[in-house]
């Protein structure tokens, strides 16, 4: 399978079909630029950041790569016009929307030339992403960090079921830590990968080091699916997360889980490091992450275990 020939990296004319995924508090132009450089793509991650932040990183983003890259606006979060208005102004060229309908931005995003790329969980959304003109579909499993979609299902059932509901190339997401995973991810039908909690914990990564330390310290079952009331979310078992299970077993309603949640808790635990009263979203891959690497040598690494895991195949 050739890793620099397909539809992903024509798609975004880049060497490899790795995406870092856009991440709040982790996904400014460091990362993303570092990403591109390598031959990745690399997402600004606009969900932690007020307009003028993000044009600051777009800017920024502009003289540190001249490779392609591009911006993640999870939908869910306010300010959404000023941030489009931003992205279209300063001429970026690949969006990726996540957290909530393709239906509403991509033909804006398209009437400028933008490529769209939409982040989905099942195969409802993929068909709806069709309909919606998007040029390519993330399809992210159970096992991501991150928000999360409430259907469970695992990136080893998803992509399958995406592959068959539609011809748009997919992204696989969730759980790829290893080129043995991305090459297991485009044997299900995906055509690359988009990766979160690697890059999340690289060197370039602008979260705190506390936090990065934490996850790497990780094993398996530390990460576990919470909110699932309002909006599900995988994060590593802390303080935090042992309250806000105690509120969904005595029945608390949304409103309760919500204010608990309150504003700024990923930025407490992501970006500040408070490992036990922060947000630490991260995914299960995480327990097989035990150092903290430059993204160059991530890349090295991932490609590597790619070949290597494609040679021993042909061995079987
Ligand atoms: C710390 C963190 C923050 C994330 N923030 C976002 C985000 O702002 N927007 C988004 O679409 N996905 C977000 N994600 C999901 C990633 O983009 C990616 O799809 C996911 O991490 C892939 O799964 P993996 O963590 O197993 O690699 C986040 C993930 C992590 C770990």
């Amino acid at each position: 399978m050739s890793l620099s020939n397909n539809r992903i990296t024509k798609l975004f004319n880049i060497k490899y079909p790795v995406i870092q995924g856009g991440m709040v508090w982790c996904s400014g132009w460091r990362l993303a630029s570092a990403v591109s450089n390598q031959g990745g793509l690399g997402l600004l991650g606009a969900g932690s950041m007020y307009p003028e932040v993000l044009r600051e990183h777009i800017q920024k983003m502009k003289t540190a790569t001249d490779k392609p890259w591009g911006v993640n606006v999870p939908l869910l979060y306010p300010s959404i016009e000023e941030l489009m208005q931003i992205i279209v102004e300063e001429g970026v060229k690949i969006v990726f929307t996540s957290a909530g309908s393709p239906a509403k931005w991509t033909a804006h995003l398209k009437q400028h030339g933008i490529t769209v790329v939409h982040v989905v969980a099942n195969s409802k959304f993929a068909k709806k992403c069709e309909d919606a003109g998007v040029d390519a579909i993330v399809a992210e499993g159970f096992e991501a960090g991150g928000h999360n979609g409430r259907e469970e299902t695992t990136t080893m059932a998803l992509i399958p079921i995406i592959r068959k509901a539609t011809s748009l190339p997919i992204m696989a997401a969730g759980g790829i830590g290893s080129g043995e995973q991305m090459l297991a991810a485009m044997a299900l039908g995906a055509d690359g990968v988009q990766i979160g909690s690697l890059f999340a914990l690289s060197e370039e990564s602008s979260a705190h080091q506390a936090f990065k330390l934490h996850a790497i310290r990780s094993h398996e079952g530390d990460t576990l699916l919470s909110m699932k009331k309002t909006t599900p979310v995988r994060l590593l078992r802390n303080h935090f997360f042992e309250q806000v299970k105690e509120a969904e077993e005595r029945g608390a309603s949304p409103e309760e889980l919500r204010e608990l949640l309150g504003r700024g808790r990923a930025k407490k635990g992501i970006f500040e490091g408070d490992i036990d009263e922060g947000e630490l979203e991260i995914g299960q891959v995480a327990a097989m992450i035990n150092e903290i690497k430059p993204v160059a040598q991530i890349f090295d690494d991932l490609i590597n275990s790619y070949n290597g895991a494609l040679s021993n195949l042909g061995k079987l």
